[in-house]
């Protein structure tokens, strides 16, 4: 926690050491104080000085994409008079996308099975990768990370980002920032492979989309409508967090806030982001999206992408803004030359800051070894085998019930069925689309489950029972007879990946949200078949492997299976890491950052059919569920695994703080199973004492800390510190217009998951007076 901490300080003292501004000088111009950033800082007077060699037309090339061209969306041009390159974009989040190539790059688990690790330093070295790539290919800024809420899990870009909670989504969105923007000039001490290298550019990472950007069927015209406590307690905190963490670029979002589309909601962009936060980076268009020559300018949108001219789609219903358009608008003044200045300056001192401007190599081309890299495959291994997470072993939580994990001694013959068993399904095909080109390298459920078994290439008549045998269909319909032999079924059941293209097959991705929150009818199909196969077999074990980026309604085949499997889109190492996990190899660790409700009706309904005003609640998630006192299926940050753990000796280290102070505690976790195991430790306060008078009150509880105890041994004791500090338990006052925190005596949870009820959990309070 500490050497996180210190990690996070040094990028912040890093990124443009911006303190109170000054008047202008002769050196100190008013675009530098109206950016608020330091006049003595020599990067910022670097850019200043570029700014003012530029023309007004190389100020607006500097503020929007080129002219249309029809295979390239992610290119700016460059300035040749002054050897200032124009940025060069690729999308994230699973991985760098190539979106026109033949070479493909690491694909990675998506972030909700990321975030469902709860391991923010596996996060930042999933940052550093894709940094690494992204230099690779010559690309300067990443689009990544999405860091909106799921804020109901039939939300098509659930798979995107890391859950429901802000502060989760805030730790791990800030984890990946850092490893992104890492900088090769210099040593890591947290990882000793890291290749030091003196010639190396910084690559700019950028969250997005800011902000209320939880709804694909609408997306480009939804309103979401928020009151002042529900954006900032809920919407914001996770976009101030990476911001402070120095994230450089953020993407303004397509849906409008409170009637504003973003790429001109000066309250959203200038008012808080840029003004209140003291954000010292860029603000750039989501790709197409509304914007205004006029307004856009006043509220804080630095770069207009991708195009600036040509052909617009007709599908965005909107037209480019920057530009021709924008340098029309400061000639004729109603633009004002100054909000120019001030966007340019933050562009470009971003290019001297991270390296664009003087060690970025027009000529260097990238290789197509990327995909083959060893360490990077072996980092998407790691991350889909903690990011997978058991939800049901047996008929109870009993471990003589475990069906769960397999034996190859005695389980010999492994059926996997359904339209994915055996055929890729990596996620959205949408901007989120990183892909392999080589496909070998990519590991199917039932190719993984095979590896392990021993049994490569089996066919039907060869899976007699004698040896370890795995098979694969596509349903069990028509595959009776040779399914009747099999000692277990895992069915897969998988949502298929929407494409941009808005195809009719499309089932959840970007631009498409789940039309249920049950899994598609072919896989129902399959469980139900394999529960009527036991009629005939009463021994036979069924596992169901669930493929979403959203949380899914089990009912009512939930009683029939004996385990389930959340794998979300694991990556490209998918099958190994689950076929490591149902054989026991280890064991797994993964715990959901998704509430999984009983029924699709125990959360608010999901707005996705109307282009006008959706109302955010304050309440989603666990917290809607607390409120409802409505048990969740699988709590927010639920997860089985093969080992026990008990949790001790909760000691609250500081029973009264300050508001200034920071809450301390301990808590031991014993390792009380036969194998070794991690452990998700989290940290829940709530506000039984509120003396709010909104009629909402306050959450039941809220996630607050979390830390991952890895590989516990047997017998093994741990002693976890978590910390909070005061000042993060405030409420937001809408009369005062900021946090308060409650000096009062609060309640604090420490378990496995959100549920208090959870016999493990531990109980407590502490004061802030
Ligand atoms: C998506 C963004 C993406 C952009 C560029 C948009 O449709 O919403 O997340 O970065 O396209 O591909």
């Amino acid at each position: 926690m500490k050497l996180r901490l210190a990690l996070i300080a040094a990028a912040l003292a890093s990124f443009a050491g911006c303190t109170s501004p000054k008047a202008p000088t002769s050196s100190c111009d008013t675009a530098i104080v109206k950016a608020g950033f330091s006049c003595t800082d020599t990067e910022v007077l670097r850019a200043a000085t570029l700014l003012r060699a530029m023309t007004l037309e190389e100020k607006v090339q500097q503020m929007s994409g080129p002219a249309y061209n029809p295979n390239n969306m992610f290119d700016q041009e460059d300035n040749t008079r002054l050897a200032i390159p124009g940025y060069r974009f690729m999308d994230g989040p699973r991985g760098v996308r190539w979106y026109n190539s033949d070479y493909g790059t690491t694909v990675f688990p998506v972030a909700a099975a990321r975030g469902s690790s709860w391991n923010v330093e596996l996060e930042r070295r999933i940052g550093k990768a894709m940094a690494d790539e992204m230099r690779y290919m010559g690309r300067h800024v990443l689009l990544a990370p999405t860091i909106n809420q799921v804020m109901h899990p039939r939300w098509g870009r659930a798979q995107e980002t890391y859950g429901e909670d802000a502060y989760l989504l805030g730790e791990m969105g800030q984890a990946f920032v850092l490893g992104a923007q890492y900088d090769p000039t210099v040593a890591d001490p947290l990882d000793p492979t890291q290749v030091v290298d003196a010639t190396a550019y910084r690559i700019q990472a950028c969250a997005k989309h800011l902000a209320a950007n939880n709804i694909e069927d609408t997306r480009i015209y939804v309103n979401a409508v928020l009151d002042e406590r529900t954006l900032r307690e809920v919407y914001l905190p996770h976009f101030k967090k990476v911001s402070k963490a120095g994230v450089s670029c953020v993407m303004a979002s397509y849906n409008r806030v409170n009637s504003s589309y973003s790429g001109y909601s000066k309250a959203i962009v200038r008012d808080i982001l840029k003004t209140e936060w003291g954000y010292h980076g860029w603000v750039v268009s989501d790709w197409f999206a509304k914007g205004t020559t006029l307004t856009s300018p006043v509220a804080g949108l630095d770069i207009e992408m991708p195009f600036s001219s040509g052909a617009f789609p007709t599908i965005f219903d909107s037209a480019y803004f920057y530009g021709t358009a924008l340098s029309s608008g400061v000639q004729n003044g109603t633009v004002d030359v100054g909000l120019v200045d001030e966007a340019v300056l933050r562009i470009l001192y971003a290019k001297v800051h991270f390296g664009v401007i003087d060690k970025w190599d027009k000529t260097k081309n990238w290789s197509p070894w990327l995909t083959k890299s060893d360490a990077t495959q072996a980092l998407a291994l790691e991350a889909a085998r903690e990011g997978i997470v058991l939800l049901k072993n047996g008929a109870t939580a009993a471990l003589t019930d475990d069906v769960l994990p397999l034996s190859a001694a005695t389980q010999k013959v492994v059926a996997v069925v359904g339209k994915f068993a055996n055929s890729e399904n990596m996620g959205d095909k949408g901007s989120s689309d990183a892909k392999v080109v080589d496909s070998s390298l990519v590991i199917t459920p039932y190719e993984g489950i095979a590896e392990r078994l021993g049994a490569t290439n089996p066919s039907v008549s060869a899976c007699a029972g004698a040896t370890p045998c795995a098979l694969a269909f596509e349903s069990v319909a028509g595959h009776e007879a040779a399914l009747a032999t099999a000692d277990v079924i895992v069915v897969v059941g998988a949502y298929y990946p929407a494409d941009l293209a808005r195809s009719s097959t499309g089932e959840e991705g970007e631009w498409k949200d789940r039309v249920s929150m049950s899994l598609p009818q072919r896989d129902l199909d399959n469980i139900n078949a394999a529960i009527a196969l036991r009629g005939q077999n009463p021994n036979l074990k069924i596992v169901v492997v669930m493929k979403s980026g959203g949380a899914i309604v089990v009912n009512p085949w939930i009683a029939d299976v004996d385990a389930v499997v959340m794998a979300w889109f694991a990556g490209m190492k998918e099958g190994t890491a689950l076929g490591e996990i149902l054989f026991g190899d280890i064991s797994p660790s993964g715990k959901v950052v998704q509430s999984f409700p009983a029924e699709e009706t125990d959360l608010p309904p999901f707005q996705n059919a109307t282009t006008g005003d959706v109302s955010y609640d304050y309440y989603h998630g666990y917290r809607w569920l607390d409120r409802q006192s409505k048990a969740a299926r699988w709590p927010f940050g639920f997860g089985l695994s093969y080992t026990t753990f008990a949790y001790s000796n909760l000691v609250v280290a500081s029973p009264t703080i300050p508001e200034s102070g920071t809450l301390s505690v301990t808590v031991d976790i014993t390792n009380t199973g036969t194998r070794i195991g991690s452990e998700v430790v989290q940290l829940y306060v709530g506000y039984p004492n509120t003396a709010l008078a909104d009629s909402w009150g306050r959450p039941k509880k809220e996630l607050k800390a979390f830390a991952r105890v890895a590989d516990l041994a047997p017998g093994a004791k741990a002693t976890v510190i978590l910390t909070v500090k005061a000042s993060d338990l405030g409420y937001w006052n809408t009369a005062t217009k900021q946090a308060v925190v409650e000096h009062a005596a609060h309640a604090l949870w420490v378990g496995p998951s959100s549920d208090t009820n959870d016999p493990n959990t531990q109980k407590g309070t502490f004061t802030v007076q």
